[in-house]
């Protein structure tokens, strides 16, 4: 059986400067096993960035227990060992971007902590992001968007993190980019990373992961397979969040009595299963 590398208990959290009452996590309990690909999804204000942030020590101590390969992210002794182990992607990374070349911005990150041949493993996550080394020599601010979120997920995974974490990394790119970025991350899972994604997108996280955590007002509401998140309808419409639209649309032709499953989120999955209805209509 695989380890528990993520484990969290009864987490609380507060942040200190709000002025309204309410706490951001209400008692969250969540372990994540060794290479698992676990989608994050809620709506906006559900504590989604709030837990990652604090997987990866980034805000003061929650109450409540957190342990992340071995390290207590709230003890300040662990923080240098957290951050070779977790890698945090923010959302819109490439504003972070800073050199005057690429390589020498992806090989900040080790050359910060101090790793060997810094410049050769920024190469490797270059590649590892699909983008050809030779770019490393050109401007960040040179390339295109999707080009430059890449470049930023380069500098994350060139300290080579055992966790990484992806906060709404498609906001803002077009289909084209979302997709490049997504099978990027397939890959990174394929070769045994654990992942954490977040993205209020459903039908983004359905396809691809094993996992998918709902959160709703700092609570988990669902966890679970896509097919069993998905056959909650009650459950999603109080988070206020939406299936997939083929899902939606499976749903809505069993509330008019077609003998479809409810719990389907891929097109030629969902094709099929009308397709195969709409034959015995008689
Ligand atoms: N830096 C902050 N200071 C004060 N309150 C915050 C801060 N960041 C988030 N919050 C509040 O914490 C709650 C959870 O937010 P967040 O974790 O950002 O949710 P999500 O990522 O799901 O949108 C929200 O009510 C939000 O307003
Ligand atoms: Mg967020």
């Amino acid at each position: 059986m695989a380890m528990q590398i993520i484990k969290i208990q009864d987490l609380v959290f507060t942040y200190e400067n709000t002025s309204q009452a309410g706490e951001a996590l209400r008692g969250v309990s969540l372990s994540i096993k060794q290479g698992e690909f676990v989608g994050l999804a809620g709506q906006t204000g559900s504590g989604k960035s709030t837990l990652v942030q604090l997987i990866a020590g980034l805000l003061p101590a929650p109450k409540g227990t957190i342990c992340v390969a071995g390290l207590d992210p709230s003890q300040k002794e662990d923080f240098r060992a957290l951050r070779r182990k977790v890698g945090m992607v923010f959302q819109y990374p490439e504003h972070q971007l800073f050199d005057e070349t690429v390589l020498s911005d992806v090989s900040f990150g080790p050359r910060n902590l101090e790793l060997s041949n810094p410049e050769k493993r920024a190469q490797r996550a270059l590649m590892l992001v699909g983008l050809d080394p030779a770019i490393g020599e050109r401007s960040p601010f040179a390339l295109s968007g999707g080009q430059r979120r890449r470049v930023a997920i380069a500098g994350v995974l060139a300290m080579e993190p055992e966790i990484l974490i992806l906060d709404e990394p498609t906001a803002g790119l077009d289909p084209e980019g979302r997709n490049i970025l997504l099978s990027v991350v397939e890959r990174l899972h394929r070769e045994g990373r654990t992942i954490i994604l977040i993205s209020h997108r459903m039908q983004e996280l359905a396809p691809r992961v094993s996992r998918m955590v709902v959160l709703n007002e700092g609570q988990v509401l669902l966890d679970g397979t896509p097919e069993q998140v998905f056959s909650q309808q009650e459950k999603l419409g109080e988070a206020s969040l939406a299936p997939p639209p083929v899902t939606a649309l499976l749903q809505q032709l069993r509330a008019k009595g077609w003998p479809v499953r409810g719990d389907l989120f891929t097109v030629p999955q969902a094709s099929e299963e009308i397709i195969s209805a709409w034959r015995q209509r008689c």
